[in-house]
């Protein structure tokens, strides 16, 4: 694409797409039985929850969740802002937060104590990428696509300054 030539692809399409295979196994096994609803958050998560969701062998039901959360283009604030809420409740729901990125956690950490306001019956978060190096606020992942170092990363879902979501892969930006 005009102006990814320049990026170093870290996750290929087909690694990607493999991994994806296997959460989407495990979450079958785990949610057998259940009333799931995959909540993706706008607008990183579109395109790992797209393929995510068709991996998923059971009924379900999808939702999407806008944040903003207050800060400059790579760094997270910790003030996170609800833009956009779900269309229905979650009481008694099993609902799976689908994130494209945990870095410093505040986002995570915020939705979930907002979403347990709501009394689901559970709340479980899937994430495709974590950067556990830069935790500032610990969050339960219950589901982890890659562990990654902390380096900018854009793609798959993941902007900078809005661009380069729609790349099939995963890619570093050099500085
Ligand atoms: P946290 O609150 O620091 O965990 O930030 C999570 C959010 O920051 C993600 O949902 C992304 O929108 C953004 N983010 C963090 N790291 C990256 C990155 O490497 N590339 C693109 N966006 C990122
Ligand atoms: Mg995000």
């Amino acid at each position: 694409m005009q102006g990814a030539e320049k990026f170093e692809i870290l996750i290929p399409e087909a690694d990607l797409q493999a991994r994806i295979r296997e959460l989407g196994a495990k979450i079958t096994q785990d949610y057998r039985g259940r009333d799931l609803v995959v909540v993706g958050v706008l607008k990183g998560a579109v395109l790992f929850l797209s393929d995510l969701v068709r991996q998923i062998d059971l009924p379900l039901s999808m939702d999407f969740l806008g944040l903003s959360s207050y800060g400059d283009a790579t760094t997270s604030s910790g003030v996170v802002q609800i833009t956009q809420d779900l269309s229905k409740p979650i009481v008694d729901k099993d609902v799976l937060v689908v994130e494209d990125i945990v870095d410093s956690g505040l986002t995570l950490s915020f939705l979930r104590e907002s979403f347990i306001a709501r009394q689901p019956r559970s709340v479980r978060i899937c994430t495709l990428l974590h950067k556990p190096s830069n935790t500032r606020k610990h969050v339960p992942l219950d589901y982890v696509g890659f562990t990654i170092e902390d380096r900018f990363v854009v793609g798959y879902g993941l902007d900078f300054e809005q661009r380069y979501r729609n790349l099939p892969y995963i890619a570093h930006v050099p500085p």
